[in-house]
């Protein structure tokens, strides 16, 4: 995944460019560029590494113009431009890797999230019309091919050599020739657009443009924007106008800002509280009885659709990656428990792959949730491609209004987390939680399967999870006095059962993405099965307990861990004393229904990965190799 901006209008391009790929740098991180065009005509400035080097390579170059230089001669001036930040996936990180790519004569310049999949085929045939590459990317072809059908029309030339491609992308594009206009078109990458008095912006993501405008217009697959300083046409790809209303978005730019936290993924953390309600509070509401007797709370979905009709399905089906598929794992066993329905939950790059049944001839057919923070992801959207097309009915679990999931789901239910910044999720976690919590005590309602006083039940535990949540944050000194002496340790594992074992494997994953520790969840009566041979006393092991029926069993695997050596933590109630004699180490979450536990045993799992990054002299925000969505297979 990648990050492109773009600005046209009546002030320098470069440092405008330069705070939208700040916003955007979540991204992708391992080089960057910008393109900005003006009276000298075309200049580019790449560089390898983080945006700083690329800020730091275009101070350089501004210096060491001859002083008191006149306008036009410094170094990209102009008040039109694009920007990237690059995750790299065809050619290693290197200033000439770096987007923006230009045509041979330097005239055209292009910025591309997304992946050109006939790139190798292009490639041949531009050789053989006498082009020579410069860089290893899939993306440089893009430039050629433009230069190639351009004959005086930008618009034109785009909309010829997009046809030719294969894959997805996301495209920023100037010419020298025109500099009144940047032209920009998707295919399953993201792009918005935005427009300011006598200003207009394209970007990957909205935080890009808030400082600009609330008012975005999404572009749609296949869609082309022509940014001029005084407004914005729309296209689709046979050049056909498109009229296009804009969406207002309901965050504003400090809410993408850290806030006086050190890190995005710290303040992320702690707004899981306000998320949790934001995400809860608009779906319960105060029903009258039937009977005359008192009022009672319920949940109400069929604002977004989820009404009586989806009662009969005959199974649930769940896929998504990551974090996302962690949260669709508790999902399964929410849905087991409230609904008493089958369900199936597999991540989404096999899914995509298997040959699933899904057959909509089922009695009640297959409701399809497919979770995804950024509702970008390649491998999710490919997943959900495939459920529709063999008739399954889709709901999507999504952060990103007017992602491409949102989109093209039936049914849309929004985490109300607001931008979620760090590449580690949290708090699209925990929303993605609750929005599961609720459309399976809704389900197990409309089904029968939850009276009016259960349902009511659930719901009253989980308007107090916000609250409870806040206590666990309240704590946070204590986990972070035992990652400072623990954050050595190099071989970590999470175990636990039924709803704590999908809550290991998020703490694994939250873990190993962070700080680079290597750690691995296990369920726990799987430990005699193999893990066990790896414990010794170079070893933490973290016990999620909350499910009280299994505490026993829970008790005997950390005596075990503790028999040869290992470190053994445990995540419990605050009113649990079964492991009072056996762990080194407990943290108390407060007591809640066991069904929902997920939504605060994660948090100190959460809390301390990003510690032992810290501690490890990481950047939590950015972890190495990663980006914040996959876009890309
Ligand atoms: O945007 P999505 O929820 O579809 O992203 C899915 C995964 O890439 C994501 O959850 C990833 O695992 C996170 N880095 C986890 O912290």
């Amino acid at each position: 995944m990648c990050g492109i901006v773009g600005y046209i209008g009546g002030e320098e391009a470069a440092p405008i460019l330069l705070r939208g790929l700040q916003k955007l740098e979540y991204r992708g991180y391992d080089s960057a560029g910008i393109a900005v065009l003006g009276e000298a005509g075309l200049k580019v400035c790449k560089s390898k590494g983080r945006l700083a080097a690329l800020e730091e390579k275009i101070a350089l170059e501004n210096a060491s113009a001859l002083p008191g230089a006149a306008r036009g001669t410094l170094s990209l001036e102009g008040t039109m431009g694009l920007g990237h930040t690059r995750w790299a996936t065809h050619g290693e990180p290197s200033d000439v890797n770096s987007h923006p790519h230009t045509d041979v004569s330097g005239k055209i310049a292009v910025v591309h999230n997304g992946i050109i999949e006939n790139h190798a085929k292009l490639r041949a045939w531009l050789k053989d019309h006498g082009v020579a590459f410069r860089s290893e990317t899939d993306t440089e072809v893009i430039a050629h091919l433009i230069d190639f059908h351009y004959n005086g029309d930008l618009l034109r030339a785009v909309m010829e050599t997009i046809q030719r491609l294969e894959g997805s992308y996301a495209l920023g594009i100037i010419c020298e020739n025109e500099p009144d206009r940047i032209i920009a078109v998707r295919r399953e990458s993201p792009l918005v657009a935005g427009a300011a008095a006598g200003s207009s912006f394209i970007a990957s993501d909205v935080p890009a443009l808030l400082e600009h405008t609330r008012d975005v217009y999404y572009l749609d697959d296949r869609e082309i924007a022509v940014l001029f300083r005084d407004r914005i046409e729309f296209y689709n790809d046979e050049g056909q106008p498109v009229l296009k209303e804009t969406a207002r978005v309901s965050w504003d730019a400090a809410e993408a800002e850290k806030g006086g936290y050190e890190h995005f993924m710290l303040k992320e953390i702690h707004e899981q509280p306000r998320a949790l309600v934001d995400t809860l509070r608009p779906r319960i509401r105060n029903e009258e009885s039937t009977d005359g007797s008192a009022p009672f709370r319920s949940i109400n979905l069929e604002e977004i659709g989820f009404d009586s009709s989806w009662a009969g399905a005959g199974r649930v089906v769940i896929a998504a990656c990551g974090t996302a598929w962690h949260a669709g794992v508790v999902g399964k066993y929410a849905f087991e428990h409230y609904v008493r329905i089958p369900v199936e939950v597999d991540v989404a790059s096999e899914f995509r792959y298997r040959n699933p049944v899904l057959d909509p001839a089922n009695p009640g057919g297959d409701i399809f949730i497919i979770i995804s923070q950024s509702g970008e992801t390649a491998d999710t959207l490919a997943a959900m491609r495939m459920a529709k097309k063999k008739g399954a009915r889709i709901v999507a679990i999504t952060n990103v209004v007017g992602s491409t999931l949102a989109r093209e789901a039936d049914l849309v239910m929004y985490t109300w987390a607001g931008p979620e910044i760090a590449v580690a999720s949290t708090k699209a976690f925990t929303t993605q939680l609750m929005c599961l919590y609720l459309m399976a005590v809704r389900l197990g309602f409309l089904r029968g399967t939850l009276d009016g006083e259960a349902s009511a039940a659930a719901i009253e535990a989980m308007e107090k999870i916000p609250q409870a949540a806040e206590k666990i944050l309240s704590e946070k000194e204590k986990i972070q006095r035992f990652a400072s002496r623990q954050f050595n340790k190099t071989k970590v594992f999470y175990m636990g059962r039924l709803f704590d074992y999908a809550v290991s494997m998020e703490s694994a994953l939250k873990l190993k993405e962070v700080s680079y520790i290597h750690s691995e969840a296990f369920a726990a009566g799987e430990l005699k099965h193999g893990p066990i041979a790896l414990v010794d006393q170079h070893t933490l092991v973290t016990a999620i307990c909350t499910q009280s029926r299994l505490f026993d069993k829970m008790d005997s695997n950390i005596k075990e861990i503790k028999a040869r050596g290992g470190t053994a933590a445990v995540i419990t109630y605050e009113d649990v004393t079964a492991f009072d004699e056996t762990a080194d180490e407990i943290f108390r979450i407060p007591r809640t229904d066991e069904s929902l536990s997920p939504l605060l045993s994660v948090i100190p799992s959460q809390l301390y990965a990003y510690y032992c990054s810290v501690l490890r002299g990481l950047d939590p925000d950015r972890p190495r190799n990663l980006a914040k969505s996959v876009t890309v297979e």
